[in-house]
C-alpha cells in the first residue's frame, strides 16, 4: 500500500478566511510534496498573504483545514511553528542589532544552543553573502541585504516547510537574480519545501515546481509552469487595437493551427504552432473582421497570458 499522504509538506482542503462580508481567500486546496518549491502567483490583493498567514498558525482560518509538516495548523499550533520558517513581505528586523545578533536571537527564541547557533550562523552568513556585513547593524543594510538576513533567520531552526511572502519584492534585478539562487541550492541542499508568493510572474517560472495562479482568493489553476504555458500554443501572437475583438477572435478560432485565443480590452491573444509563419494570415483576418490593428507583436506564451487566460485580465493591470 502507498501512503502518497505521507509526503506532502503542506495539505489545505477548503481553507477559507472572510473579514466581514470579504471572502479574502476562498476554499484553497493546496498539496504540496517534500523537497518542491511551490509559487502561488497572483495580483495585489489576491488572498497570498492571508494564505500565508493561515497556513503559518498566525491566523486562524475561517473554515476549511491546513496541515503542515504533518501537522494541522489550528489544533497543533505549536507543533507547526517548530518545523516551518517565515519571511514576511514587509521587512521586520530589529534595526538596531546587527545582522550576527539578528540570527542569534532568532535561534535563542527557539531554544538553540550556542555552538549550534554558532555553527549554523556562520553556515547562512555564507549563505546569503552577508559574511563582511555579519556585525554592521541592520539599519546600515541595503534593501537586498535585508531580504537576504531575513532569508537567513527564515532558515535558521532548520525548518522542513520555508515560507516566503513576495522575497523579492523591492529589489533590483541583480538582488532578486542572487535571491532566486540561494532558494535553488536550498531545494537541492537539503531537501526544503518552499512555499513563496509572488506578483512577478518571471519568479514563479524561474524557481516553481509548481505555480498556482490566486485571484480574488481562489486558486484559478496550478500546475507545473512549462505545461501551464504550453498549453498556449507554442507561440502568442499578441494583437492590440480597436473594433469588434469578439469578431476577430470568433474567427481566429476557427483556424485549424490556432490553439488558444483569449480576448479582452481591445487585446487579442492568439495562441498557434508558430507565430512568424502565421502572423500574416492573423492579421488578415482581423481585417476582414473590421478590427483596427494598433500593435502587434509574437513572442514565447508567458505565465501572464496563463493569468489572462484563466482570470480574463492582464496581471499587470490590476
Ligand atoms: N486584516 C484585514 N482586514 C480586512 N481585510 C483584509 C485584512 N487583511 C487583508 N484583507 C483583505 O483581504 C484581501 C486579501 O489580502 P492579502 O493581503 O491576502 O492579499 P495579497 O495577495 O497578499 O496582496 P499583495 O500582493 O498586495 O500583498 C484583500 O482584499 C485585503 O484588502
Ligand atoms: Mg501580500
Amino acid at each position: 500500500m502507498t501512503t502518497v499522504t505521507n509526503d506532502l509538506r503542506v495539505e489545505a482542503k477548503g481553507l477559507t478566511r472572510k473579514y466581514g462580508d470579504l471572502v479574502a481567500v476562498d476554499s484553497l486546496d493546496l498539496s504540496i510534496p517534500a523537497g518542491t518549491i511551490y509559487a502561488l502567483l497572483g495580483p495585489n490583493g489576491a488572498g497570498k498573504t492571508t494564505t500565508i498567514s493561515m497556513l503559518t498558525t498566525l491566523l486562524p482560518p475561517t473554515s476549511g483545514t491546513a496541515r503542515v509538516a504533518g501537522f494541522d495548523v489550528a489544533a497543533q499550533p505549536a507543533e507547526v511553528r517548530k518545523r516551518i520558517g517565515v519571511t514576511f513581505q514587509e521587512i521586520v528586523l530589529d534595526k538596531d542589532l546587527t545582522g550576527r545578533e539578528v540570527l542569534d536571537y532568532h535561534g535563542r527564541l527557539y531554544g538553540m544552543k550556542r555552538g549550534e547557533r554558532a555553527a549554523r550562523i556562520a553556515e547562512l552568513l555564507a549563505l546569503v553573502e552577508l559574511e563582511d556585513a555579519a556585525d554592521r547593524r541592520v539599519k546600515t543594510y541595503s534593501g537586498g541585504m535585508k531580504r537576504r538576513l531575513e532569508l537567513a533567520r527564515g532558515l535558521m531552526t532548520r525548518p522542513q516547510v520555508l515560507f516566503l511572502d513576495e522575497p523579492t519584492q523591492g529589489l533590483d534585478p541583480q538582488n532578486r537574480a542572487r535571491v532566486w539562487d540561494y532558494l535553488r541550492a536550498l531545494r537541492h541542499s537539503d531537501g526544503l519545501t518552499l512555499l513563496l508568493t509572488t506578483h512577478y510572474m518571471d519568479e514563479a517560472e524561474a524557481l516553481a515546481d509548481t505555480v498556482g495562479i490566486i485571484d480574488h482568493g481562489r486558486l484559478v489553476v496550478e500546475g507545473p509552469p512549462e505545461r501551464l504555458v504550453a498549453q498556449m500554443g507554442a507561440d502568442v501572437i499578441h494583437v492590440s487595437g480597436e473594433g469588434n475583438g469578439a469578431d476577430f477572435a470568433e474567427r481566429v478560432r476557427a483556424l485549424g493551427y490556432v490553439q488558444d485565443v483569449q480576448q479582452s480590452n481591445g487585446r487579442v491573444l492568439v495562441g498557434v504552432d508558430d507565430g512568424n509563419r502565421r502572423l500574416a494570415e492573423i492579421v488578415t483576418v482581423a481585417g476582414s473582421a473590421g478590427f483596427r490593428i494598433e500593435d502587434v507583436s509574437v513572442a514565447r506564451p508567458s505565465l501572464g497570458d496563463v493569468f489572462l487566460k484563466h482570470t480574463g485580465r492582464a496581471l499587470r493591470d490590476v
